[in-house]
């Protein structure tokens, strides 16, 4: 048996992995489909073969914050800027309930423009529709992520992007490493499902780093965990680094869900737009959800984090039945409730 066969055995039955195997394996492209069987086994045992769809509503691309990878940074003039008004939101949301999606997230960069009572007064109508609420909007202060939860938002996703420091300082400038690690203990300690995630390929990033974010999302104990491959954007910093490596970002996430075994996994748009297909893949290898964008028309193709994104010129009908077609034809089925974290025992 090789050395990585034992890790894998090892880590999906006990679901503890020292950094040196954690290492062993993210390095080990040998690994990869020994070690996605293992996940996708680990999935099916402990979160089922349901598929959980979350409406992605992307209601603004302004931001404030700089980060040298995304296209949505402050100094990126490339871009048409937009904002969805607080109707044309809850509107969408309307649209994902009528489509089954029994959750929608609310994503935008840093937009300063959605105060607090703009917020409140969008979550308390979505709340009216019986919807489990994500909220990815980037870094608030306590008092804020308080009353948000408080007006019903349910769920938070932060990538963390990367747990070494001094990467995180090199990437995103202006921004502090030590308040987005407070951000992340404020939502937990509020209640929400926290997600949180590494964005694989920031140039500099290595392996050890890498091996260090599984363990840090381990201990924190996240709820969610949104993984995607840099896709260099030519209007950005970046735009000249290689994408990351495909191989090495599902090796990230098959580890994930061994280590992770009841959290929620999505499948990313990052995956299926380095590789068509990808996100199916992704489901077979650990994820158990997906994202499918609801937000339609310019809005969508002016949400540009990256180029080429996957089904930015689909419309949101054409891709919930592409989703539900494709969930079908691997044996699985999409899941009918909001689908919270159920803790399983490990
Ligand atoms: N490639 C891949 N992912 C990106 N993100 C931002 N820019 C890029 C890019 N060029 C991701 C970040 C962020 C999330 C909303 O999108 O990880 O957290
Ligand atoms: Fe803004 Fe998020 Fe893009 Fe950074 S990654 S520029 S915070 S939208
Ligand atoms: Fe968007 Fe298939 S999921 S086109």
């Amino acid at each position: 048996m090789a050395e990585w066969q034992e890790i894998i055995e090892k880590g999906k039955s006990s679901h503890k992995l020292t950094h040196e195997e954690i290492c062993c394996l993210l390095a080990e492209p040998a690994c990869e489909e020994e070690l996605a069987r293992a996940a996708d086994e680990v999935r099916h045992a402990y979160v089922g073969d349901g598929v959980h769809l979350r409406g992605l509503i992307e209601f603004s691309n302004y931001c404030r914050q700089n980060c040298a990878y995304c296209g949505l940074r402050r100094d990126n003039k490339n871009i048409k800027r937009y904002r969805l008004s607080a109707a044309e939101i809850v509107a969408l949301a309307r649209q994902a309930q009528a489509y089954g999606y029994k959750t929608v997230v609310l994503q935008s960069g840093e937009d300063e423009y959605f105060t607090l009572p703009r917020l409140r007064a969008i979550l308390l109508s979505i709340k009216e529709l019986d919807l489990a609420v994500t909220l990815s909007i980037g870094e608030r202060s306590y008092a804020e992520y308080k009353a948000l939860r408080e007006a019903g938002a349910d769920r938070f996703l932060l990538r963390i992007e990367t747990t070494d420091a001094e990467l995180y300082a090199r990437h995103d400038p202006g921004m502090s490493h030590e308040r987005r690690l407070r951000c992340l203990q404020d939502l937990k300690t509020l209640g929400y499902e926290v997600g949180t995630g590494t964005l694989v390929g920031l140039p500099g990033q290595t392996i050890d780093m890498l091996a260090r974010d599984i363990l840090f999302y381990q201990q924190i104990d996240a709820d969610m965990l949104g993984i995607g491959p840099l896709v260099p954007n030519p209007h950005t910093p970046l735009g000249d680094a290689a994408p990351g490596d495909w191989h090495l970002t599902r090796r990230f996430v098959a580890i994930l869900r061994l280590l992770l075994p009841d959290s929620n996994i999505p499948a990313t748009t990052a995956m299926d737009t380095l590789k068509p297909g990808g996100r199916d893949i992704m489901l077979r290898s650990g994820a158990n959800v997906v994202m499918p964008n609801v937000t339609s028309g310019e809005a969508r193709r002016n949400y540009a984090l990256y180029p080429g994104k996957a089904c930015v010129n689909d419309t949101p009908e054409h891709c919930r039945s592409c989703m539900s077609a494709r969930i079908a034809a691997m044996g699985r089925f999409v899941a009918e409730d909001k689908g919270f974290r159920q803790r399983r025992k490990i």
